[in-house]
């Protein structure tokens, strides 16, 4: 066997990716730009495991109907977007078992003053009545730990805001490790250069999110139709400078805003981009631009969309071939972790 040969028949082995996202509310272009754009574009050269989090999304209540049609919706999504149940594992949390129990078995080394601490639970918590809040939402990073560490994965890439969340896990891997003997790989949160933040399109002072996603101005949805998302980008606050530059002024991170979401579609340069404006006449144009840029982002998305959606059951299937191949790796990493702490295994040890 010549050396090409013997290379090509044992490659370094992939990286193992792992990274969830939640069934509640409109996916937007914030997910898309922050997350899954970066998923499709690495699939090649990943080991992919993609998990719909419907565990998550109802620490906060939840309409059952609703849920489930958000569920499928999501799945449909993040295949039209181009994860390709051959090279992706898309699967929904909740058909995994491992993934609630490996949250018991974390939730028991993890101490609660690491929890209060984070600060999405801390955001939540303020404008939520402790009388009413779910214990879920403050256990919510162990449940995402358990999603990361079940699969060895070696990178989760995710938007910004979760990096404390992948940090979290990794502590946790960390601990579990020291008091049992290494059991978990240490994961590493990717978190995009561009589109890790997108901002919300009426004020861009907080980012876009599933959750305001219905109000209107808020956010670009992946489906909508392209006539709203050119509504939407036109009623985008902009300011009074009338300077289409980047920058870190926050008077001006509406602009900034639509410049950065210009970037990440189109992958130019900052110099590009700004040569792209330099005769523009005002916010005017800027903003037909970036309507035009995600419109033709979204177009595709959005007519595959809507083919998934007129055939649930094809759908259903993709969903458990990807079921099937998360059971085959998360199933034996939560009997190492049971037979590690001491919990007899049904059927004798490992
Ligand atoms: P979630 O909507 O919380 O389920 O988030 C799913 C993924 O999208 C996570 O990786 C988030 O970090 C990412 N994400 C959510 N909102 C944004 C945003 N406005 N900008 C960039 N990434 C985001
Ligand atoms: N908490 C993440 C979010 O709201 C979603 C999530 C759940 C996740 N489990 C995960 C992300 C595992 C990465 C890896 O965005």
């Amino acid at each position: 066997m010549n050396q090409s040969v013997a290379h090509e028949a044992n490659p370094m082995p992939r990286k193992r990716v792992l990274s969830g996202i939640q069934p509640s509310g409109d996916v937007q272009l914030g997910n898309y730009l922050g997350a899954i754009k970066g998923w499709v574009d690495r699939q090649d050269e990943k080991d992919n495991f993609f998990c719909i989090v419907d565990l998550h999304a109802i620490t906060v209540p939840q309409d059952p109907n609703e849920l489930r049609h958000q569920t499928r919706s999501l799945a449909a999504i993040l295949f039209a977007a181009g994860l390709d149940p051959s090279k992706s594992n898309v699967f929904i949390q909740s058909h995994v078992p491992p993934h609630a129990e490996a949250c018991w078995l974390l939730n028991c080394v993890t101490p609660i003053g690491w929890l209060e601490r984070m600060t999405q639970f801390k955001d939540k918590a303020r404008n939520e009545n402790r009388e009413r809040m779910s214990t879920g939402l403050l256990d919510y990073p162990v449940l995402m730990a358990g999603d990361i560490l079940l699969y060895s994965a070696d990178e989760v890439p995710v938007g910004e805001d979760q990096k404390q969340h992948v940090e979290l896990a990794r502590d946790i891997a960390e601990r579990f490790n020291r008091l049992f003997g290494d059991t978990f790989v240490v994961p590493e949160p990717i978190i995009p250069e561009a589109g890790a933040r997108v901002m919300g399109l009426d004020d861009p002072s907080r980012k876009m999110s599933k959750s305001f996603a219905d109000i209107r101005g808020h956010a670009v949805r992946l489906i909508d139709e392209p006539k709203e998302i050119e509504r939407t980008i036109n009623r985008a606050v902009t300011d009074s400078y009338n300077e289409i530059r980047f920058s870190d002024d926050p008077e001006r991170s509406g602009v900034n805003n639509l410049l950065g979401i210009y970037k990440v579609i189109t992958g130019k340069t900052t110099e590009e981009v700004e040569n792209d404006f330099a005769s523009a006449r005002g916010y005017g144009d800027l903003k037909r631009s970036v309507g035009e840029v995600i419109i033709s982002e979204l177009a595709p998305i959005r007519a595959r969309y809507v083919q998934l959606m007129d055939d649930i059951a094809e759908l259903d299937r993709l969903l458990s071939l990807g079921a099937a191949q998360a059971i085959a790796v998360s199933g034996p990493k939560v009997d190492e972790m049971k037979e590690r702490i001491g919990l007899v295994l049904q059927g004798g040890e490992l």
